[in-house]
């Protein structure tokens, strides 16, 4: 059966800032990272493995030493944050108080001033969903909330719950679709 792994990038910049959004690079740590996921991907010694990412550059970089076809996705950007993007959530929860209490309430359908919401998100992701079920086995190395739609989707997850779906820096979530339904396995790289 085939296999689908997602990632997020390895750790950026902004992530060690606590700042959303952006296209840092990622640092020494994440660079780590990106060795520890080449080295796991060749002991695994997967069949015509793909790698997905997105445009921005952590996600490229991430993936830069894999030896294996290559797509960027637009699709598979961050979400976008608007007039938040490049800030840390207690400056957003500072200038806008409502904003992030409206977000708070609910965080499926908020949608940041000038950008999107997670509902927005799943629509943009369709096309690279439909994309997905008809590839073999496929890496996606991507961000926090689309790894959370993408999870969703494939876990059969509601929408309420999915904002929230943890997505830790670092791990390999391995999806391995089984008769109704999928196996799923979180893979720590310790860097
Ligand atoms: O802004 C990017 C984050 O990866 C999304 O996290 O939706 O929990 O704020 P959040």
């Amino acid at each position: 059966p085939r296999t689908i792994y997602i990632s997020r990038h390895g750790e950026t910049e902004m992530n060690l800032e606590g700042r959303i959004g952006g296209d840092s690079n990622i640092s020494e740590n994440g660079k780590n990272f990106a060795e520890k996921l080449k080295e796991y991907l060749e002991r695994e010694n997967i069949e015509n493995l793909r790698v997905w990412t997105s445009l921005l550059k952590r996600t490229k970089q991430t993936v830069e030493n894999i030896n294996a076809p290559k797509e960027h996705w637009k699709a598979l950007n961050e979400i976008d944050a608007g007039v938040c993007e490049g800030m840390t959530y207690e400056e957003i929860a500072t200038r806008y108080p409502d904003d992030f209490a409206a977000r708070d309430r609910d965080k499926y359908h908020y949608r940041y001033p000038g950008g999107e919401s997670y509902q927005d998100l799943v629509a943009r992701l369709e096309p690279v969903i439909m994309e997905l079920e008809r590839q073999e086995n496929v890496l996606v190395v991507c961000h926090q909330a689309v790894a959370r739609c993408l999870l969703a989707y494939f876990m059969d997850q509601d929408s309420e719950s999915l904002p929230y779906v943890k997505v830790p820096l670092h791990t390999i979530i391995k999806l391995t679709p089984i008769a109704y339904g999928c196996l799923v396995e979180h893979i720590p790289l310790n860097v």
